[in-house]
């Protein structure tokens, strides 16, 4: 079970790439194969409100180059391997996805680049809010100045 910890508390303004963490998730292995299972409050810390999965992302594609105000989320490489690169207005770090019975837990307010797509890769998302374009911020001197306010 993932803790809640001082980062999920802190303001989005606040955060940092040290508030990013890997979670191990409950998985089941057997001869015939493996079953990982996510459930709110308690594998997860939020109440999932939204999934979403990318796939077929042309290897050297980039994706996300934004941030968001109030989402917090679980990145899961359910299959092949991917690089997610944060950045929190000061320190950059690079962490590679490659295991689907690990997640990542991302709070608000980090900028983030997803690169490297291993050829088939599925990145699996869980979120705690619904889609809304209002929580992103696209622009990188935006999202300087929010992390300016405290
Ligand atoms: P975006 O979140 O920018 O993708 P990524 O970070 O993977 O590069 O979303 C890409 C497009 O898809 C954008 O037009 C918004 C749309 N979208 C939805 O309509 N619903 C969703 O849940 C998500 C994640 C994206």
């Amino acid at each position: 079970m993932m803790n809640r910890t001082m980062s999920e508390k802190r303001s989005a303004h606040k955060t940092t790439v040290n508030d990013v963490k890997l979670v191990p998730l409950p998985t089941i292995d057997v001869i015939e194969g493996s079953i990982t299972a996510i459930n709110s409050k308690a594998d997860v810390h939020f109440d999932i409100k939204r999934i979403y999965y990318l796939y077929d992302v042309p290897n050297r594609a980039d994706r996300g180059a934004h941030a968001h105000k109030n989402l917090h989320q679980l990145i899961i490489a359910a299959l092949g391997s991917f690089e997610v690169e944060f950045f929190d207005g000061n320190e950059t770090r690079k962490i590679l996805l490659r295991q689907p019975d690990e997640g990542l837990y991302v709070p608000p307010g980090l900028w983030r680049d997803l690169k490297l797509f291993s050829g088939g890769a599925i990145c699996l998302v869980l979120a705690d809010m619904v889609y809304d374009e209002s929580d992103y911020i696209r622009s990188m001197g935006d999202y300087l100045n929010f992390k300016r306010k405290s």
